[in-house]
C-alpha cells in the first residue's frame, strides 16, 4: 500500500497570549538550527561554561552551582527536590495555586513529610504567615512559587530566604512563570535553590531548566553524592548521606557533569542549551531592569484594553505577576468558545485556568517575545470582535 507523504512542518502561525508557552524569540529559533557538537567538544564545553556566566547574571547570584537540567520546567522542580530531600523529611510547601499544590505533589514523592499552609487562590500570603508556620513546623526545606501561573499571582519573596535561613530550613523557589520578567535578585533574597524553564518570559521553548544552587545546598546535597558503577575511579569514596532516590535528576551527578572533571551522565541536549544560552544573552543584552519595565508595561496595557471592554481582571491587582492576567469571564459568555474563536479566526491564544478556575477566568499573557503594545493591541482588537459577536447572542 502507497503511503501518503507526510509534508514538512508549516503550522499557521498563532499569536501565543496564554501563560506559556509563547512565541520564541527569532534569535533563539535560529541558535537552535547551529549544528550539534559532542557534548565533550571543548567548544561545547565552553558554551556550557558560558551558559552558566549568563544564568548567573540572570539570576543575580554568584553561586557556582548555576547549570541546566534537561527538561521542561518541572524537570527543574524535580531536580531540586528529589536531591534536598531525604526521606522523612519534613518540607513546607506555601500553596497559592496548582504549581503550590504541584510542589507539595513532588515533595510527597520524594518521601517528604509534607506540610503546607494555603491561602484562597488570588491572593499571596504576608511574610509572617510563612514565617509563623516554619516556627511550628521546623522543616528542613521550604517550597513555594515566584509566581503562579494558575492564579496569576506573585508571591513576595524579599523576607522568604532570610526566614528560611533564621530557622535553619533551606529555601526552594519555582520561578518557571517569572524570570526575566520581574526581580529575583537570589543572592540578595539569600535564596538557596532557584529553577525556571525557557517558555515564559525568556522567551524560548520549554525543555530545559536553568536552576541555580547555593553553595550551602550545594554542600548537603554533595554529601549524598553518588556515582555510576563504571565511572568510578581507584579511592572513590561514596558521600555520606543517603543516595539521591533518581538517576536522571540526581543533581550531584549534574554538577559533575557541568564540572570541569565532566563526569559523564546524560547527553546533553545540545539544542536546547544553545536555546538556554540565546535566551539569556538577549535578556542580558537588553538589560534585567529594561526588560521587567517592558512587562510592567505590557501588563498596564493588558489592564487598560480589559477596562475598555469592561472585564474584570482577576484576583489581587497589587500582586499580578506583570506577564499574565486573570480575567473573569463574564456571565452568559462561553470562555470555550471564545478562545476556540480568538484561535481559529485571529490565531490568537489565550488560556483558561485549572481545577476551581477552569472556565472561570481566562489568562492572557504578554512576556518574552510578546511583552510589546503591537501584540497586545492585536489581541484586544480580537477580542472585542469575539465578544461583539458573543454578547449579540
Ligand atoms: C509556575 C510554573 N511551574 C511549573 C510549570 C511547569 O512547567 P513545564 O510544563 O515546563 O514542566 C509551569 C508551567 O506552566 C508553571 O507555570
Amino acid at each position: 500500500m502507497a503511503h501518503k507523504p507526510v509534508p514538512e512542518l508549516k503550522p499557521v502561525p498563532r499569536l501565543l497570549m496564554g501563560p506559556g508557552p509563547i512565541n520564541a524569540y527569532p534569535q533563539v529559533l535560529r541558535a537552535m538550527s547551529v549544528q550539534l557538537l559532542g557534548q565533550f567538544d571543548p567548544q561545547f564545553r565552553r558554551y556550557m561554561a558560558e551558559t552558566s556566566a549568563l544564568y548567573r547574571q540572570v539570576f543575580r547570584t554568584r553561586n557556582r552551582q548555576t547549570l541546566m537540567v534537561d527538561g521542561t520546567a518541572r524537570a527543574g522542580i524535580e531536580a531540586a527536590l528529589v536531591s534536598l530531600i531525604e526521606p522523612g523529611d519534613k518540607v513546607l510547601v506555601a500553596v497559592f495555586g496548582r504549581f503550590g499544590h504541584l510542589l507539595a505533589e513532588i515533595a510527597s514523592r520524594c518521601g517528604a513529610v509534607v506540610r503546607t499552609i494555603e491561602t484562597p487562590w488570588g491572593t499571596v500570603f504576608e511574610p509572617e504567615a510563612i514565617e509563623r508556620a516554619v516556627k511550628k513546623h521546623r522543616p528542613k526545606l521550604v517550597a513555594t512559587c515566584q509566581g503562579d501561573t494558575s492564579t496569576t499571582m506573585a508571591q513576595p519573596l524579599a523576607e522568604i530566604g532570610r526566614i528560611c535561613a533564621r530557622y535553619g530550613a533551606f529555601s526552594y523557589v519555582d520561578a518557571t512563570a517569572t524570570l526575566g520578567g520581574m526581580p529575583l535578585p537570589v543572592a540578595r533574597w539569600g535564596l538557596d535553590v532557584v529553577s525556571a524553564g525557557l517558555q515564559k518570559c525568556l522567551g524560548g521553548p520549554s525543555g530545559i531548566a536553568p536552576m541555580t544552587i547555593s553553595d550551602r545546598a550545594a554542600a548537603a546535597i554533595y554529601r549524598r553524592r553518588h556515582i555510576e558503577q563504571g565511572l568510578q575511579k581507584k579511592g572513590y569514596r561514596p558521600g555520606r548521606g543517603p543516595r539521591i532516590r533518581s538517576n536522571y535528576f540526581d543533581l550531584a551527578m549534574i554538577m559533575d557533569y557541568w564540572s570541569e572533571q565532566a563526569l559523564n551522565h546524560h547527553t546533553e541536549a545540545t539544542t536546547m542549551l544553545y536555546a538556554a544560552r540565546e535566551c539569556a544573552r538577549l535578556l542580558l543584552a537588553e538589560g534585567l531592569e529594561h526588560a521587567f519595565a517592558r512587562h510592567a508595561a505590557a501588563s498596564r496595557l493588558v489592564l487598560a484594553g480589559l477596562r475598555e471592554l469592561e472585564l474584570e481582571p482577576y484576583g489581587d491587582l497589587a500582586h499580578k505577576m506583570p506577564n499574565v492576567t486573570g480575567v473573569w469571564i463574564p456571565q452568559g459568555v462561553d470562555g470555550e468558545r471564545v478562545r476556540h474563536r480568538m484561535l481559529e479566526r485571529h490565531n490568537i491564544e489565550i488560556g483558561t485556568s485549572f481545577g476551581p478556575l477552569h472556565g472561570k477566568i481566562w489568562r492572557i499573557g504578554a512576556m518574552g517575545a510578546n511583552a510589546r503594545p503591537a501584540a497586545v493591541r492585536r489581541t484586544f482588537a480580537a477580542l472585542r470582535q469575539v465578544l461583539r459577536g458573543e454578547r449579540r447572542r
